[in-house]
């Protein structure tokens, strides 16, 4: 397909989920691999990269400052230029549709000696940047949005950064890395304190490039120059991925799929625990460590699902799978309630309305808050549900497919490449009925 065009799935009633599918990497995990090789000391090869949009965009980014990076359809080669190597970008950073390139590298880039820009996509440029300008800021950083607080930011380069104790307002992963990123060029030790857990492979990371970092609770430590030394990472599938099947499994009747060597990480199981306390069968084998991250074979079998009031110790945890935990809601018997989710308001869309909006249009009764959802489950008509350009939205509505009683159709879905490519393929190969089309 060309770029620019629209992309549409149509998902006929009916089918199950079986047989044996790898799902692409990790996308939090293939970011980070990426930035911390690129400034480590020596050559790094990453295996089970997630060849999608938003990390490519990041590939981008580090090939743009100088880093020489070799990709294959195996393995990427990234040949680190260590902790002061990076050079001027010629051209502001365009980090398209991702969030975590634009956070983490806003860190990174507030310790450099040269200046920079970052922008994005209409939806990145869109999300909120306060909560990195200010504690960025606070470590002498100069560091500007526009007046919304939004993309583009302009980094001055040239600042020597200072290590600060800071308590984050919000529960994010990529503030706190965009935090760790700067604290690696700041003097003196940054202590980060954060108001819930939030997925952890930044300091996972950075270990396993040889840095040292504390945690105590909900707070990491790191002091700054430290080097790190280049180490091969092999990434496991995306476990946010692997929910759109574990969903679809549960929810399709003669379902039984396994999904190999995905991430496990506790800091990103919740979709897990969240469908189990909904009655969802499914079974974890094979745990191993891989590169400092624990990764596990699922299989999924489908089952009868309830409705339950999601734990609020959960919600930071299964942030991005709530798109398709709320699918699973409404083909569960009675009523899902979600309150804490305030976040989901400023991912790729405002996910509390694009769920809301795409489960009304298949006959769902749904109440939204400012927080969360309440969606009462039942029968699932056929109808067409609108992404709002939002990649996880898109994937959760073509599983519904499964439960439905005619065609769904799901609008503006071409942004599915920035997590997921060949999501169609490995959807249909593993029994949905789904085609895409392509519209200029
Ligand atoms: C991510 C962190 C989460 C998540 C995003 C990826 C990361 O965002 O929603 O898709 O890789 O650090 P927040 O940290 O902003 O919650």
């Amino acid at each position: 397909m060309q770029s620019g065009q629209l992309i549409h799935y149509h998902i006929q009633p009916g089918g199950k989920m079986r047989g044996t599918i790898r799902i692409p990497g990790d996308k939090s995990i293939s970011h980070r691999a990426l930035m911390l090789a690129a400034i480590a000391d020596g050559k790094t090869r990453i295996d089970g990269f997630l060849h999608g949009e938003d990390t490519l965009a990041t590939l981008m980014a580090m090939r743009s400052m100088g880093v020489q990076i070799e990709q294959t359809e195996q393995s990427v080669g990234v040949y680190g230029v260590g902790l002061h190597g990076l050079h001027a970008p010629s051209a502001p950073l365009d980090l398209g549709n991702s969030g975590t390139s634009a956070r983490l590298l806003a860190g990174l880039l507030a310790g450099q000696p040269f200046d920079s820009t970052i922008v994005g996509d209409a939806s990145l440029m869109r999300r909120p940047m306060r909560r990195i300008i200010e504690p960025l800021s606070l470590m002498n950083a100069d560091v500007h949005a526009s007046d919304k607080d939004t993309l583009p930011i302009h980094i001055h380069g040239g600042r020597q950064l200072h290590a600060i104790d800071y308590t984050m307002p919000v529960g994010s992963a990529q503030l706190k890395s965009c935090l760790l990123l700067a604290g690696l060029y700041a003097d003196g030790i940054s202590r980060i304190h954060e108001p819930v857990i939030t997925r952890d492979h930044t300091e996972r990371m950075l270990q396993h490039f040889g840095c040292t970092i504390e945690k105590y609770m909900n707070t990491v430590s790191l002091f700054g120059g430290q080097v790190l030394t280049a180490a091969n990472v092999c990434i496991p599938g995306d476990i946010s991925s692997a929910a759109f099947f574990m969903v679809g499994a549960s929810i399709a009747r003669g379902s039984d799929i396994h999904l190999q060597n995905v991430g496990v990480n506790p800091t990103r199981d919740a979709v897990i625990h969240i469908l189990k306390a909904m009655g969802a069968d499914i079974e974890l084998t094979g745990h191993k460590m891989v590169s400092g991250e624990p990764v596990a074979d699922i299989r999924v079998k489908a089952a009868p699902l309830h409705g339950i009031t999601i734990p609020l110790t959960r919600v930071a945890l299964a942030i991005d799978e709530f798109p398709a935990i709320m699918v699973a809601a409404a083909c569960a018997e009675g009523k899902t309630v979600l309150h804490g989710a305030d976040e989901l308001r400023v991912k790729e869309s405002d996910r509390i309305e694009s769920i809301a909006a795409g489960l009304r249009a298949i006959g769902t009764t749904v109440e939204t808050f400012d927080d969360g959802m309440e969606v009462t489950g039942g029968a699932i008509d056929g109808g067409v549900v609108d992404s709002f350009t939002d990649h996880r939205i898109a994937m959760a509505f073509a599983m519904i497919g499964l439960r439905a009683t005619d065609t769904v159709t799901v609008r503006n879905c071409a942004n599915v490449n920035t997590s997921f490519p060949g999501f169609v393929e490995i959807a249909s190969a593993a029994g949905l009925s789904i085609k895409q089309d392509a519209t200029a």
